[in-house]
């Protein structure tokens, strides 16, 4: 499949560790007014994985159907988060032009969830030559494409209302130092063509909720945090081909029933994040969580109702990954909806 492989277990134990050091460069980032953070157009969605960010759409066996953001709306959501690799369509030369037609495809995909009166984030997913293991050093090499990238992105999409945001990355799998050195550029380039659009950004370690603090947040009040959440990931990535260098194809039968204790890790996230929040002013979303298909359905739903509960206990809206793939809530063949799961999103 070539999808990087992650190693978020470690990540997760690592994080644990900053966790527990106390709120590091919050103190340092920049202050906002200490009022309540303003919000979101975001509440309860989900992503439209494995499609766009997949190399070439329907790569993975998923495409995008017309008739996807209706489906969405009706059952309950208010936005989508949209992944695109949209590395893959970019010329290698100066200035880097884009494929026209890839961003007329995402122009129609905006154009039909807006009709629905559906919010959708864009996010750059899974630029490759970053984000390899091997990779890391292309970082320099790579900045100048990387924000020539943002410059056709934002100047394309200027004239979309609010409710559409800018992700200028998922999960950086850059060095925390080059990430934040990245960051006011790649917000400069987005701001000379979109002065007030939400803009929202992850840190690294796959974008937990920690990694937020780990960011020189810019004085800017239209950038808002976002973060991940796949605790614990031999739950969530039982079978996963992606995480099989990890084990996962031995974690398959991995149980989650919501017990007290299962359930205080992903309290204790939540209540991470939102504390960020209240103290730098800024908005938060869960831009990610969701359970592999080789989960048992009982164990799914009680997980992704948990963390969606758990996120709005703190006011924090949340896009379940994903929609229709393999950690999907809808299979498209039948149209048919993965009712435990879905129900258990929507606390129904
Ligand atoms: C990240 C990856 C995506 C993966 C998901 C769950 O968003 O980019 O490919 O499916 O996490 O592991």
């Amino acid at each position: 499949m070539g999808r990087r492989v992650r190693l978020r277990a470690l990540a997760c134990l690592l994080c644990a560790c900053l966790a527990m050091a106390g709120p590091g460069l919050s103190g340092r980032a920049a202050g906002l007014a200490a009022s309540a953070p303003q919000r979101l157009p975001l509440s309860r969605g989900v992503n439209l994985g494995s499609i766009l960010d997949a190399p070439g759409e329907g790569a993975w066996g998923e495409s995008f159907q017309d008739g996807f953001p209706r489906i969405i709306k009706a059952a309950g959501f208010d936005h989508v988060r949209l992944p695109v690799c949209f590395s893959i369509y970019a010329s290698d030369e100066p200035p880097y032009p884009i494929a026209p037609w890839i961003l007329e495809r995402v122009e129609h995909i905006l154009a039909l969830c807006r009709a629905e009166g559906l919010a959708v984030i864009l996010d750059l997913h899974n630029y490759e030559e970053l984000m390899g293991e091997s990779a890391q050093g292309n970082a320099p090499a790579q900045k100048p494409r990387y924000l020539a990238l943002w410059k056709q992105i934002a100047e394309r999409f200027a004239g979309q209302p609010d409710t559409v945001l800018f992700e200028p990355m998922n999960e950086p799998a850059l060095s925390a130092e080059t990430w934040n050195q990245w960051i006011p550029e790649v917000l400069a380039v987005i701001r000379q063509s979109n002065p007030t659009r939400w803009v929202l950004l992850g840190g690294c370690a796959w974008e937990n909720a920690q990694a937020l603090e780990e960011i020189p947040w810019p004085a800017d009040e239209r950038v808002a945090g976002t973060f991940h959440f796949y605790q614990p990931f031999s739950f969530t990535h039982q079978g996963a081909e992606h995480a099989a260098e990890e084990g996962s194809l031995g974690w398959v039968g991995t149980p989650w029933s919501g017990t007290d204790g299962e359930q205080q890790p992903v309290r204790e996230e939540m209540e991470r994040a939102a504390a960020w929040s209240r103290r730098t002013g800024r908005p938060v979303h869960l831009g990610e969580f969701g359970v592999y298909q080789a989960a048992d359905a009982a164990s799914r739903a009680a997980w992704a109702g948990s963390v969606a509960r758990q996120a709005e206990a703190q006011g924090i809206g949340w896009s379940y990954w994903d929609f229709c793939a393999s950690f999907g809530l809808y299979d498209e063949k039948t149209g048919a909806f993965e009712t435990a799961l879905l129900d258990a999103l929507m606390d129904r």
